[in-house]
């Protein structure tokens, strides 16, 4: 017994406190350091500069902007990217509809925040809505100064069969992988690469909380095989989130926040994100989903289900935010024109579903000139 007694001082401080063994994190966890990039799952924001602040913005997807959604544990950021008077602005849909700024100033703010997070990988994917060239994408990553974190792969026209850890991409300072699509890729730009080379998707495009699955959509070329899909080395890439239908008659879908708190659970009701990730990542024979794509992040808490899928249970230097809230600390927008036709569009549809009775005139207005606005045929 005596020997016991004299043995905490002779251990090395690391093996006295095993728990300090490493002392930083890779994307939130010191468990995660060792994992390749195309291992782990990274939870993505969709849509994620389309901030719904108020009733005016309810074509946006999540209610904080996108540096709160970094330091909360997101890892993955997607938006589109439209062209407007000359310039790459990030708009949903339409810039008359939702503008969120220049592509550039967005990018400039990821790049603020990779500077003051120097152990995080983060992955950017722009739909490339107007189908810029790479050296358009390229010139705004270069106003933006971000480039020297853009990580670039060996090859751009096939996806590697395993990439790097985090660790690596965090000691080379690559740790801003970016993706887009459509894209024609270009070796003057090699950290551009083409989404779908790289990446499959499951169908995004669902309305009903039982409808979501697990098959390979996009690309085309691999529509319906998982075993194709797997084998092609992409990153297999969960879309999950839920459209509203209340506008189906216009040909019109907006998020449904209203059902986002289980849509984004880890498990109970239907649709929750965590069964459905569970139910992938066995069809996948074990291999779990790369990315998580969701509204509304901060509803579930959708990151429950990214760290039990990461085994991640020592999370550390997020910024926690409430996942109760449904409204922003960020300014809110102002009411565009087409922004309150979407609105009184969705206040109509919802009134007429819950059985007010509306006015005929309303149905008049709403059957107007709407599409000449808003365009028809939309998934927002
Ligand atoms: C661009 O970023 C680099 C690396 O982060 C930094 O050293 C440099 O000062 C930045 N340049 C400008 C003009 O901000
Ligand atoms: C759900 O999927 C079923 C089977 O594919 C389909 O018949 C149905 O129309 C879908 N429902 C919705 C609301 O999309
Ligand atoms: C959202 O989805 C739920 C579940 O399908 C449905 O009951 C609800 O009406 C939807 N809300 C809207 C606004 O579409
Ligand atoms: C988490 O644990 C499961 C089960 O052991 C394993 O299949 C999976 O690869 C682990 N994921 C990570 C990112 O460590």
């Amino acid at each position: 017994m005596r020997l016991l007694n004299y043995l905490p001082w002779l251990l090395p401080a690391a093996l006295a406190n095993p728990l300090n063994v490493r002392s930083t994190a890779c994307n939130n966890s010191p468990d995660l350091c060792d994992k390749s990039y195309g291992e782990i799952t990274h939870l993505g924001a969709h849509d994620s500069p389309f901030v719904r602040t108020s009733d005016s913005t309810l074509a946006g997807d999540q209610y904080y902007d996108t540096p709160t959604q970094l330091s909360a544990g997101v890892r993955l950021v997607t938006a589109q990217v439209h062209k407007d008077n000359n310039e790459w602005h990030l708009c949903h849909s339409y810039c008359s509809l939702l503008d969120a700024g220049l592509l550039s100033d967005w990018l400039a703010t990821i790049k603020s925040w990779l500077d003051e997070h120097p152990n995080e990988v983060v992955t950017v994917l722009l739909v490339n809505s107007d189908s810029a060239s790479a050296a358009e994408l390229g010139a705004e990553f270069t106003t933006a100064n971000i480039t020297s974190y853009a990580y670039e792969p060996s090859s751009l026209t096939s996806a590697p069969s395993s990439w790097p850890t985090l660790q690596t991409m965090i000691d080379s300072g690559k740790r801003l992988v970016v993706f887009a699509t459509p894209l024609t890729t270009s070796t003057d730009y090699p950290y551009l690469m083409s989404e779908f080379d790289f990446i499959w998707e499951n169908n995004y495009d669902v309305t009903s909380p039982s409808n979501f699955t697990c098959e390979p959509d996009r690309p085309s070329s691999l529509s319906g095989s998982i075993s194709t899909a797997l084998s092609s080395n992409r990153l297999p890439f969960m879309n999950h989130f839920l459209y509203s239908t209340d506008l189906a008659l216009l040909d019109i879908e907006y998020p449904n926040a209203s059902y986002v708190s289980t849509t984004n659970a880890p498990s109970g009701g239907t649709g929750n994100l965590g069964s459905t990730a569970t139910k992938c990542k066995t069809a996948y024979g074990g291999r779990q989903p790369t990315f998580v794509l969701v509204d509304f992040f901060n509803k579930g808490p959708a990151l429950d289900t990214v760290d039990s899928l990461n085994n991640v249970t020592n999370a550390v230097g997020r910024t926690s935010v409430s996942s109760s809230s449904s409204s922003s600390s960020s300014s809110s927008s102002d009411g565009s024109t087409v922004n309150n036709v979407f609105k009184g569009l969705v206040e109509l549809a919802s009134s007429a579903k819950s059985g007010a009775s509306t006015s005929m005139g309303d149905w008049v207005w709403a059957g107007g000139n709407w599409d000449s606005i808003l365009g028809g045929g939309i998934s927002l």
